[in-house]
């Protein structure tokens, strides 16, 4: 459910007319609803009512410090990935003892900053890493609380570039060798054993994969608990899908119910990390239409509607293939036509969407990206020194900008003519 419907022939953001914050803070942006996101974040976290649980909203999804603000105040934690992810995460207010620290390539200096901060976990994806910790936690007189990601090598059947959790991919540890890497860590001085982490992929639109990762998670518990390692948290991860096209994901409820049921009994406290289901249908990107042309070739005639958004605002259809629906924002009459909607990007790539049936638009006419909330603007670059574009936050009728649109002079901060052009000299 989300807050972006027609009322009267306008495409409306909860009570604001999206093309009266278009006339106001110029094209392309991209549209949150505040309602949609704290009903994602509410349906999502009291799903798991009666658990123990922590909901740490996947930053890399969508960073904006407003939004991560929102889930806070709501009790979400954060799961991170980066050293600017955490930057980000303290400085929206989220408690570190609410952050757990992904990711295959923590550097040194992160590991650091993550114990400085005093996060909740680190989810060691490696031996080296394991290494690596303890060495700079004993630097630090501290211990580091340690979580290890283990591959359960369950196929989550989505797109192959984020399916995580195939023995093919990079990321955690198999679970065959997982054990060892748990009797070491109990040997380590400045490690603290606390839980055992997966994440088996993204827009996961069966529950099947998750349970079949939960119970190899479960036996591996219970391995360590004969050992006398004993586990306080279970994090399971993230993945679950959305509806961008005709996707029938399973609702948070039901997922939440079959992962409670496979938990019976069990003490450890759950951990979810989810990102799209949070954020996907909470936003848009309104684009704007700068030209319509045809192409005509032998024996085929294409039509191109060129925006003003490009893939480097939203790289998801370019990268993945991906479908966001794509709507006229003022409801247009007239038979719909099948077009490419493209950017103004100097590669074929650049398209929002490829043979798609669009009801006549011209010139001017403003279009609505759908589903866009969901690793858009935080994957969004500057390519063809583009500046990134403006965020806006609906709550109500009222609109706030989060972040206002990068100017040309930003583009270029931080570069360094070299000493030899003030000269003249080439060299
Ligand atoms: N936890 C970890 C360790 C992850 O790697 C991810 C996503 C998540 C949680 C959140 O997953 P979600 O609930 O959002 O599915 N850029 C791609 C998606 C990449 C996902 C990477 N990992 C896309 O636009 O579809």
């Amino acid at each position: 459910m989300n807050h972006f419907v027609y009322k009267n022939g306008e495409f409306f953001c909860e009570e604001m007319a999206v093309a009266d914050i278009a006339r106001a803070v110029g094209t392309p942006f991209y549209l949150y609803s505040r309602a949609t996101l704290s009903h994602h974040f509410q349906t999502f976290d009291s799903a798991f009512n009666g658990i123990d649980h922590l909901t740490c909203f996947a930053v890399k999804a969508c960073s904006n410090l407003s939004i991560l603000h929102l889930f806070a105040g709501l009790g979400g934690g954060a799961d991170i990935v980066s050293g600017g992810e955490l930057y980000r995460a303290i400085t929206a207010g989220v408690n570190p003892q609410r952050i757990i620290y992904s990711g295959v390539g923590k550097t040194e200096a992160e590991l650091r900053f993550g114990l400085e901060s005093g996060i909740l976990l680190f989810n060691v994806e490696s031996a080296q890493e394991l290494e690596r910790l303890q060495r700079v936690a004993a630097t630090m007189g501290v211990r580091a609380p340690v979580s290890f990601r283990v591959n359960p090598d369950v196929d989550p059947q989505t797109h192959a570039y984020i399916s995580t959790g195939l023995a093919k991919n990079k990321f955690g540890v198999p679970i065959a060798e997982a054990f060892d890497l748990y009797i070491q860590a109990r040997g380590m001085e400045n490690i603290a054993i606390k839980g055992v982490s997966c994440h088996i992929g993204s827009q996961l639109t069966l529950i099947s994969p998750f349970i079949e990762s939960l119970r190899k998670v479960k036996d591996f518990v219970a391995r360590l608990a004969d050992a006398g390692i004993g586990i306080e948290y279970i994090d399971l991860g993230g993945g679950l899908g959305i509806t961008y096209d005709d996707e029938q994901p399973p609702h948070p409820r039901e997922y939440a119910e079959a992962i409670k049921a496979e938990l019976e009994g069990t003490r450890a406290t759950l951990i979810l990390e989810p990102g799209r289901v949070l954020v996907g249908n909470a936003a848009i990107l309104v684009t704007e239409v700068q030209y319509t042309k045809n192409n005509r070739g032998v024996d085929q005639e294409k039509k191109f509607v060129v925006v003003d958004a490009a893939m480097n605002d939203l790289a998801r259809p370019s990268l993945y293939g991906a479908f966001h629906a794509i709507v006229p924002v003022r409801e247009q009459g007239g038979a719909p036509e099948m077009v490419d909607i493209v950017g103004p990007i100097c590669e074929t790539g650049d398209f929002l969407a490829k043979d798609r049936a669009l009801p006549p638009v011209q010139q001017g006419d403003l279009l609505a990206v759908l589903s866009a909330g969901a690793y858009g603007f935080s994957m969004s670059s500057n390519y063809n020194s583009r500046p990134r574009v403006a965020e806006v936050l609906v709550d109500g009728s009222h609109y706030t900008l989060i972040r206002r649109r990068e100017t040309v002079e930003e583009l270029v901060n931080g570069e360094l003519l070299p000493k030899f052009a003030e000269s003249g000299h080439g060299h």
